[in-house]
């Protein structure tokens, strides 16, 4: 069995493609008949059933287990033999990842079948190796003993946690995206028979084991989603390698670093994405990017250097490190953000189709952004987790899947609070997406007093009427510094019901009794509530603008809710579990929330908060290299719900993208893109614009790679190298001097050779 395929998960479909039953539904009806005597279904899937004596005394063969722990071989009793592969891999202490519940949603139980057979539980399909299988719908066969791998991405390391910013609800492996490994016997070639590896450029020629008497015995893998890339050879394992996830919003951006070798959390850090200066939403700074070509760069300096790279440097110092150790990074944010990180115009995202540039999982180089030093001098994988849609980003697919919603029958609601209000409704296996334009202030930004949840600031507050008290909950133990998101709604909530502000959002001056003079006039805009007293006796308030702003961000959200549910025919009763994620953390009053308007028609017992689901996922995304795969899932049956007539463009011409893989899956139509003017990377993906030489302009050079694509499904790499390519249509810039006359010379080539150019829904 090719490598390939031995790693590749397995879909329903796939293998309703691949099982080959070896025996007639005759014989295997007699084979059950005498196997299984009795009235008892030992084939059940819940695989509780009790065998007979007969069964009893069947011979029971061995159990060969390869996983990360090893070579074990098991004794599997007569009872053991009728449990699913999870169930039993369970009692023998192998637990697999399976973090759909057993529901055959997920591929975190996929185990390798290498020798031997099993039978599907509820169909009694009999499965001969080699195969790729899904633990939880499959039992040993009755005879022969069986040979099973787990990979490391099926092999259960964590369950379901809490960490300070947010709750996953998801177990994962540990299988993270830039790992060092023990080189085996067989050197590389049997670390390729595990999964499949390619040697990076700056690893060909180097000394490989066995090579030489002096041979490495570590090897750096890192993830590149159908291979692992071998970008390092060493003789001592990495001391302490750091991979940081993060998570990229419109107004705030928070980060975690983690040691990749055993996934602790070392240390955190947050802070305002200094975009923020040139406009709150991604709206004002896509229209900044179309109108002035030298903003898409100004804002990703913005994000890269400004933000990101203090906040690395600071966190990195936290964890008792330095930056040198840091390996990985993955991103989630939503596609906006992305884009402006990466140096992508967003532009097309800010008008009517809304085509993002991508919505793919995509590898960058530290060394392709504008970072400074130190860690200009250095070089890491940079992961963007996918997206669904222009407005339905990687941060919404990344919660869906850390929150569990994307395994969830539902009807269920993912809320994430922020500057886009985001929504995911998942109802039996749809997911249904929507975002609103909330605004940052439920992120403490663009108030009076407002701050992010730091040392200081207020996160609760509890008042009631006449004579006027309040009650403080403070973080930290500093002179208050202002008021965080949390903060807000509590206000908005015991605000309205003490009479101190009226249905219209304003301060009743009146209608309470105020002792302390809390009520004061502010500046022009009409009266403020102090809170309390900052540093120097200043005034921390709450003015009327700022809770014109919290209402504005109030109604966007509860709109997109209601409007979300109004289109798929729901009502706020019937949703079982409303899993509310924000910035504001674990910490926010669900009640407070509910009184206040913002989730209207729930009750505190439907809502889960969540707190930051995106980094939630980011960090999942880090650490288990299969999470990648069902975040774009995720996004994927999202967008087919919108249609099985779609036709998926897909940008990167060489074999088993991810996104091409899941596209399939959810029954979309993918097409292969060949962009005959462009040069392309040794991994298939397009040469930076940055970059000299990116774009070829050529009319015969561009015409002479595209009929060797049609001919040889080969194109050559800017290193000189031949990788595979199949592009179902051709692109060609529109934005270069020669475009018009590269599109008619590949035609009349293309004509000339006899290929004939036919509409797309021909193709396919
Ligand atoms: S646990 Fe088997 S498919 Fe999810």
């Amino acid at each position: 069995m090719p490598p390939s395929s031995r790693h590749s998960v397995t879909s329903r479909c796939l293998t309703r493609q691949l099982v080959q039953p070896i025996f007639s539904p005759q014989l295997k009806n007699t084979l059950r008949s005498v196997l299984f005597p009795t009235t008892t279904n030992p084939l059940s899937p819940t695989g509780t059933n009790r065998v007979n004596t007969a069964l009893d005394v069947r011979v029971t063969p061995n159990l060969v287990v390869e996983s990360p722990k090893g070579r074990q071989t098991l004794t599997i009793s007569a009872v053991e033999h009728t449990l699913r592969l999870s169930e039993l891999l369970r009692r023998k202490h192998l637990p697999l990842n399976t973090r759909c519940g057993q529901r055959s949603l997920c591929d975190g139980c996929v185990v390798e079948l290498l020798t031997g057979q099993v039978v599907h539980a509820a169909t009694g399909e009999i499965v001969a190796a080699p195969h790729t299988i899904r633990g939880c719908e499959y039992r040993l066969a009755y005879d022969g003993d069986v040979t099973l791998r787990i990979p490391p991405r099926s092999l259960l390391a964590y369950e379901p946690q809490v960490v300070s910013d947010f709750k996953t609800k998801v177990p994962h492996a540990h299988d993270p995206l830039w790992q060092q490994i023990p080189i085996p016997p067989g050197g590389l070639a049997a670390i390729h028979r595990r999964r499949p590896v390619k040697l990076s450029p700056a690893i060909c020629g180097s000394a490989l084991p066995g090579a030489t008497g002096n041979a490495p015995t570590y090897a750096t893998l890192e993830y590149h989603g159908d291979h692992w890339l071998v970008t390092g050879l060493a003789s001592q394992p990495d001391p302490q390698p750091l991979g940081i996830a993060i998570d990229i919003g419109t107004t705030t951006v928070a980060l975690l670093v983690t040691d990749l070798r055993d996934g602790r959390v070392l240390s955190g850090a947050a802070n305002f994405n200094k975009q923020m200066h040139l406009g709150d939403d991604v709206l004002t700074r896509i229209n900044l990017c179309a109108t002035d070509p030298a903003m898409l760069r100004h804002l990703q300096d913005l994000i890269v250097k400004d933000t990101l790279a203090p906040l690395i440097t600071e966190a990195v110092a936290k964890a008792g490190a330095t930056p040198d150790r840091i390996r990985c990074l993955t991103i989630a944010a939503n596609t906006t953000m992305l884009h402006l990180f990466a140096g992508v115009d967003p532009s097309p995202i800010g008008v009517a189709p809304f085509t993002p540039a991508f919505l793919h999982h995509r590898i960058l180089r530290s060394t392709d952004l504008p970072f400074p030093p130190p860690l200009s001098e250095l070089c890491f994988t940079i992961h963007l987790l996918p997206g669904a849609a222009a407005y339905v980003g990687a941060d919404l697919t990344a919660g869906a899947f850390a929150t569990g919603l994307v395994y969830d029958e539902g009807p269920a609601l993912l809320v994430d609070v922020g500057t886009n209000g985001e929504i995911v409704l998942k109802r039996g296996d749809k997911l249904y997406g929507c975002a609103t334009a909330a605004g940052p202030a439920f992120e403490g930004a663009g108030l009076t007093n407002g701050v992010r949840a730091a040392d200081g600031a207020i996160s609760h507050i509890e008042i009631t009427a006449n004579p006027l008290t309040v009650k403080l909950d403070k973080i930290g133990h500093s002179t208050p510094i202002g008021l965080c998101g949390t903060a807000y709604v509590d206000f908005l909530a015991v605000g309205r019901e003490s009479g101190l502000l009226n249905h219209r959002g304003r301060i009743e001056k009146n209608a309470v009794a105020d002792p302390d003079h809390r009520i004061i006039p502010w500046k022009d805009y009409g009266l403020a509530f102090r809170v309390a007293y900052g540093p120097g006796k200043t005034d921390i308030v709450i003015a009327e603008t700022d809770i014109a702003n919290l209402l504005q961000a109030k109604a966007a959200i509860a709109a997109g809710i209601l409007i979300l549910l109004e289109r798929i025919g729901l009502t706020p009763a019937q949703i079982k579990t409303l899993y509310l994620a924000g910035g504001f953390g674990l910490h926010l009053n669900r009640a407070h929330a509910i009184r206040c308007g913002l989730l209207p028609g729930f009750t505190a017992e439907q809502i889960e908060v969540v707190g930051n689901t995106s980094l939630a996922g980011a960090y999942l995304a880090l650490l288990d290299c299969g999470a990648l795969d069902e975040i774009a899932r995720a996004g994927i049956a999202a967008v087919a719900n919108l249609g099985r007539d779609l036709i998926v463009p897909l940008i990167y011409g060489p074999k088993g993208d991810l996104m091409a893989r899941e596209a399939a899956r959810a029954g979309l139509k993918v097409v292969r893109k060949f962009f005959a003017d462009r040069a392309l990377e040794a991994n298939g993906m397009l040469v930076s614009r940055k970059k000299p030489g990116s774009v070829i302009s050529d009319p015969e050079e561009c015409a002479d790679r595209t009929l060797r694509m049609v001919r040889e499904h080969k194109v050559r790499t800017v290193d000189g190298k031949d990788i595979d390519c199949f592009g179902q249509t051709v692109m060609v810039h529109g934005d270069t001097p020669t475009a018009v006359r590269v599109a008619q010379t590949i035609r009349n080539r293309l004509e000339a050779a006899g290929v004939k150019i036919a509409p797309m829904s021909e193709l396919i």
